[in-house]
């Protein structure tokens, strides 16, 4: 007889586990009352009420116990303390940018960014917008615009590098407003709300002999850049042979500084910060972070969290655990794929995305296909994802009329080094079983809604 042995080597994560966290596991009739309680949207369940947690990879990853004894030598010292030191060495060596302004997280980050150097009428551009980024650049008076390659918008492009400014289309913009009317390019590596989709070393050089032409800087959303250079590696010519933490430090140069939620790729429950090269900038900003966050040593976070990020950068660079996260990301993803349910392709780096208009062809947009989504998987199983479309997507700040993303989706977010596979094939065979019921799903309605970052605290009925 022969072997029906498959002809592979498979990726096993880089570490075994020494402490677990037991899980609760509710009945359906209890979940559906947890469901209702919470306005059918999943940020307002309790965590208890969750089996396997997939709504977000941020601050939800595991400290390594080099980490956690990291914690234990917190010197929490109101200036100065020797974790901050560490903590921007970490930075300067593999991000390779010359000044850290620590924040609580990234959105500290982007408030500051955002107020040093956004005026009211600036136009902002960015691959494709994030809540809180395009928020604080609103408040700060400007404008965002998308410059993301059109392909980004389409569920089923396999484009490589998704992500990738449409180079033409920012050039326009600039020419259209005038250099000075824009303060900086935002790019987002990887891009969260397209899917998790890259930008590539080649755009990225692009970007900057076009904005180094015309004066403008580029700040990086470094949140999930090391998964970017994990794409780099594995998807552009030239860059095999390299290792993830050299092709990150390149990648970075070609930007004058970044926002950074260190609650993601860096591996910390909290924690962020604002890296700058401009001396000047730099000057302004530690000044400014001072009335929001703390002083420009600890920016929000304790001695210790500090500690854990700079240990925290140090393993996210490594490319054997880069591999093995998005390895397991790429697992969940290509189960979905072979069972002929719509995801967003390629698959991201942080996340496999349902595509809820391809789920609820019967619902409109303004049913909201992707929240009743979420909410049916979590009534299925206990597992929770996250609403990407029309209720993220806001309301226009001058007409107030709801966004209508081109995406609608649910995110499952998988966390750094915390579940098995074994949870991924719970939630792919969940995902299965609503997709099989999908004919007879119902839309909802929104019967609260705030007025900043709706999704976080908005409340829903079923129609
Ligand atoms: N930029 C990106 C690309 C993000 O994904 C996030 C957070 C932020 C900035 C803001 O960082 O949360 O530390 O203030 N994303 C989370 C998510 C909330 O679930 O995708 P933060």
């Amino acid at each position: 007889m022969t072997s029906s042995r498959p002809q592979r080597r498979s990726w096993a994560e880089p570490w075994k586990v020494k402490v677990v966290e037991p899980l609760t596991m509710m009945s359906a009739q209890e979940r559906q009352a947890a469901l209702v309680r919470a306005g059918y949207n999943t940020f307002l369940l309790k965590s208890e009420e969750v089996y396997i947690d997939l709504l977000t990879d941020s601050g939800t990853s595991a400290m390594s116990d080099w980490q956690w004894a990291g914690m234990m030598m917190g010197d929490e010292a109101y200036a100065g303390s020797k974790n901050f030191y560490n903590l921007e060495a970490a930075v300067q060596k593999h991000y390779g940018y010359k000044h850290v302004v620590p924040t609580h997280q990234g959105r500290g980050a982007e408030n500051i960014l955002s107020q040093l150097c956004i005026k009211p009428g600036d136009s902002v551009p960015g691959n494709m917008y994030f809540t809180t980024t395009r928020l604080h650049q609103e408040l700060a008076g400007g404008t965002f615009v998308d410059v993301v390659i059109p392909q980004a918008h389409d569920p089923n492009h396999e484009h490589p590098f998704k992500g990738n400014v449409d180079v033409d289309a920012l050039e326009a913009l600039i020419k259209r407003v005038g250099a000075k009317k824009v303060p900086y390019v935002c790019v987002g590596a990887t891009v969260n709300m397209a899917g998790g989709q890259p930008v590539s070393m080649e755009n990225m050089k692009a970007v900057r002999a076009l904005t180094a032409k015309h004066g403008v800087r580029i700040f990086l959303d470094a949140t999930r850049a090391v998964e970017n250079a994990w794409f780099i590696k594995t998807r552009e010519r030239g860059y095999a042979d390299k290792s993830v933490a050299d092709i990150l430090k390149e990648f970075c140069s070609y930007s004058d500084g970044c926002t950074m939620s260190g609650k993601k790729d860096a591996l910390v429950n909290i924690g962020g910060w604002l890296a700058l090269n401009d001396r000047d900038l730099y000057e302004e900003a530690s000044n400014l972070v001072v009335v929001y966050e703390g002083l420009h040593t600890y920016g929000g976070m304790a001695g210790r969290d500090m500690e854990a990020m700079a240990r925290g950068i140090v393993e996210s660079v490594q490319d054997d655990h880069v591999r093995a996260r998005i390895g397991q990301v790429e697992y969940l993803g290509h189960k979905l794929q072979e069972w002929g349910v719509p995801i967003v392709k390629p698959i991201g780096g942080h996340a496999v995305y349902l595509d809820a208009k391809a789920f609820y062809p019967h619902l409109t947009q303004d049913q909201f296909p992707a929240q009743a989504l979420a909410a049916y998987l979590y009534a299925d199983s206990g597992v929770r994802s996250m609403e990407r479309g029309i209720v993220s997507a806001g309301r226009d700040k001058a007409t107030g009329k709801h966004h209508y993303p081109k995406l609608e989706l649910v995110r499952l977010t998988v966390p750094r080094r915390v579940y098995t596979q074994a949870h991924m094939d719970v939630t792919a065979e969940s995902v299965a079983a609503v997709w099989d019921q999908r004919q007879e799903a119902r839309g909802l309605k929104m019967v609260y809604e705030p007025k900043y970052l709706r999704f976080f605290q908005a409340r829903f009925e079923k129609e």
